[in-house]
């Protein structure tokens, strides 16, 4: 499989030999017994399996984060400048694709595990949208991504600093993780597990 790491104006992203798992530092609170909502944008499906998975373990609701145009095919050429993801991730940052707004008591939620494929380096600009639209404020947090290998650290970041009032916590790549790597995933943030 190729492997990428971060991007240029340029060049997108380019192979990389070593890529690394990367993560936050930050306090690790416990969360035990949470409602979990499991929120996720998934393009072409690998996301949504992690999400899948990790709404089973955690007995936590499962939601589509849906945009109101689906991303065409043509988007998964990420070298062609001309797609619509490539343009909104290189537009401004305030880009909002609309999303449908279809979540039922986002208030209801402790923990949301909040999932998306890396998309230039970064966060889909729909996961933003999806912020804007729900108020989280207070809320525990957890980013989770997959990726041709770029690690989670720059789009956490970017998304810690867009929304300074949510508790984040510490996030994670989780292609190719197994079970009991998801089980002691969930576990070291303090969620129960079934
Ligand atoms: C538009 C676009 C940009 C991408 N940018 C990156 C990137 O910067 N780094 C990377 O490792 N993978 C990148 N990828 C690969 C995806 O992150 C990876 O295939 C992900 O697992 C897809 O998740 P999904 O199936 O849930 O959409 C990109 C894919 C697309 C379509």
């Amino acid at each position: 499989m190729a492997v990428f790491t971060g991007c240029g104006k340029d060049q997108p992203y380019a192979p990389q030999e070593n890529p690394q798992e990367d993560s936050q530092e930050e306090a690790q609170t416990q969360v035990k017994d949470a409602k979990v909502l499991v929120a996720f944008f998934s393009f072409t499906g690998t996301t949504k399996s992690a999400a899948t998975k990790l709404a089973g373990l955690t007995d936590g609701t499962l939601y589509l984060i849906e945009p109101e145009t689906p991303y065409g095919s043509e988007n998964s050429n990420y070298y062609d400048k001309s797609t619509r993801a490539y343009q909104e991730q290189y537009g401004p940052a305030s880009v909002r694709p609309a999303i449908k707004k279809t979540l039922k008591d986002a208030d209801g939620y402790d923990i949301v595990l909040l999932g998306f494929p890396i998309w230039y380096g970064k966060a889909p600009r729909v996961v933003f949208s999806f912020l804007d639209s729900y108020s989280f404020k207070g809320k525990t947090v957890v980013p989770f991504i997959t990726s041709g290998s770029t690690g989670i650290s720059s789009a956490a970041s970017e998304l810690k600093s867009a929304y300074h009032d949510i508790s984040w916590k510490t996030g994670d790549r989780l292609n190719d993780k197994s079970t009991e790597q998801l089980k002691s995933w969930l576990e070291s943030l303090g969620i129960k597990v079934k």
